[in-house]
């Protein structure tokens, strides 16, 4: 019986008395741009109300250097009106966002979830429970690259599509991608690339037309905080009807060899 006690009490989060936070454990943001840490965590007692919980972000060798924390006067100055909790609380999401990032930026932060103490609470040994886990931020330097991507060549009078993409980690802020020949006929698609990265993607249609051949297409991605990158292809459109020139020969010349051939049986049959 002890044994199954055991068993249970290791098997079973029911039984567990920690709390548990889950921080993605590496992420890079784009210098200028912003960058949101995935985070959630959960209370062994289940959920509790926001008001209940106080969050705190803070560099991982100095506890005292919050970069997050919701008295505002608590925050280090380098990093006062950057940094938000995108997540709900009371719903175990701590979710970090970080605007307008800057060099010194890069390192290691951990997030640390406390109950908040009031008079009328009983002193229970719960209220002195935290948890911390931490990531590891990178700030890139260069600048985004922006792919393009067309599935097939241009054809005059067909319609033609062409992507142009761009890997983030700012999913609250999102880089804005437009095309040089408006935006009307491109929509976007955002997709969770998972671990905190994310890829933003315009795909444009249109129906290329005979002025279109040699032409700059241009696909440009701002991002939040202003940091602009573009990237573009020269379009070759196929004309569609000129096959006429291959097409008449081809046809002409079997044609004679045909009739060719019959006078040479028939002269062949006369003569035999
Ligand atoms: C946490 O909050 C962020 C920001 O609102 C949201 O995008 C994300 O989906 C939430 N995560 C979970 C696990 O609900």
């Amino acid at each position: 019986m002890i044994l199954c006690l055991v068993v249970a009490a290791r098997c079973c989060p029911v039984f567990s008395v920690e709390w548990t936070a889950s921080v993605q454990k590496q992420l890079e943001g784009i210098l200028s741009s912003c960058v949101v840490v995935p985070c959630s965590f959960t209370h062994p007692g289940g959920e509790l109300p926001t008001s209940k919980l106080r969050a705190i972000w803070h560099r991982s060798d100095r506890h005292k250097e919050n970069i997050y924390h919701e008295d505002h006067t608590k925050i280090l100055d380098s990093f006062k009106g950057r940094t938000k909790m995108l997540g709900t609380l009371g719903q175990g999401n701590c979710t970090l966002e970080i605007i307008e990032l800057k060099d010194h930026d890069g390192g290691r932060f951990c997030f640390r979830i406390e109950l908040v103490k009031t008079p009328q609470d009983p002193p229970t040994k719960e209220m002195f429970s935290f948890v911390e886990d931490c990531v590891d931020l990178k700030i890139i330097h260069d600048q985004p690259k922006l792919e393009l991507h067309q599935p097939k060549a241009a054809v005059q009078g067909k319609v033609y599509t062409i992507t142009c993409s761009v890997h983030h980690t700012c999913p609250s802020r999102k880089p804005k991608l437009s095309w040089n020949r408006g935006n009307a006929d491109a929509s976007v698609i955002q997709t969770n690339m998972n671990y905190g990265n994310w890829r933003t993607e315009s795909i444009l249609t249109f129906i290329p037309e005979e002025k279109d051949d040699h032409t700059h297409l241009t696909c440009k991605a701002m991002f939040d905080g202003g940091l602009t990158v573009s990237e573009n292809i020269t379009l070759f459109v196929k004309r569609k009807e000129n096959f006429n020139h291959i097409i008449i020969p081809v046809t002409v010349a079997a044609g004679t060899a045909m009739l060719f051939g019959l006078v040479c049986i028939f002269m062949v049959k006369k003569y035999k």
